[in-house]
């Protein structure tokens, strides 16, 4: 498996690999958003046929300076829009990879000060991936969340230790 940044070209196969894996789908127009902002953030898998089994499409976060002249509520940090891995390449460290490859983008190229992502409550594989391999905690619950009424975990991996 070859894990390297996103091109404009790889977007359909992220896509076709989101439609497999996830319930929460996008429109081209918000992945080519994604690969035109923030070009360093977001990786692809591929097999060695160059067929794409696995990627992260993530982004920055700018916070709103507010109106009175103080500092914004939360620092600049990126986040996960989306990750996920084809079954048959599953447990084999593709996705604990293309998460440390967006984080140390988002650190060194965005002096990111956190990376944060929601996590269905039900979502075991990603929980332990995102907890107990990369080290995020929870910082709060997000009532119905998903569009089917389910809670969301919102967690956070600072990079400032
Ligand atoms: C979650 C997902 C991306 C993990 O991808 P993956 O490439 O299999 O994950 P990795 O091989 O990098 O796993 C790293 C660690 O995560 C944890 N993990 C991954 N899958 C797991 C599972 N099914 N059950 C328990 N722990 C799991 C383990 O701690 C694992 O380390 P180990 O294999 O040494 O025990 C994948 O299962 C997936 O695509 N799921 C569907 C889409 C999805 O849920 N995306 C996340 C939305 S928030």
């Amino acid at each position: 498996m070859n894990i390297r940044a996103a091109r404009v070209e790889d977007l359909a196969g992220m896509q076709a690999c989101n439609l497999h894996n996830l319930p929460e789908n996008y429109t081209m127009k918000y992945y080519l958003y994604h690969a035109m902002t923030w070009p360093s953030l977001s990786y692809v898998a591929e097999d060695h046929k160059g067929r794409i089994v696995g990627y992260i499409l993530a982004k920055m976060e700018e916070p709103e300076e507010p109106l009175d002249g103080s500092p914004p509520a939360e620092p600049l940090h990126g986040h996960v829009t989306s990750i996920s891995v084809l079954r048959s390449y599953r447990r084999l460290g593709v996705a604990k990879k293309l998460m440390v490859q967006s984080q140390e983008a988002m650190a060194n190229v965005y002096n990111a000060a956190f990376v944060s992502l929601h996590v269905r409550k039900s979502n075991r594989a990603a929980l332990s991936l995102y907890r107990d391999t990369l080290a995020f905690t929870v910082k709060s619950i997000e009532e119905k969340y998903y569009a089917d009424g389910e809670d969301a975990y919102a967690m956070q991996l600072s990079f400032k230790q």
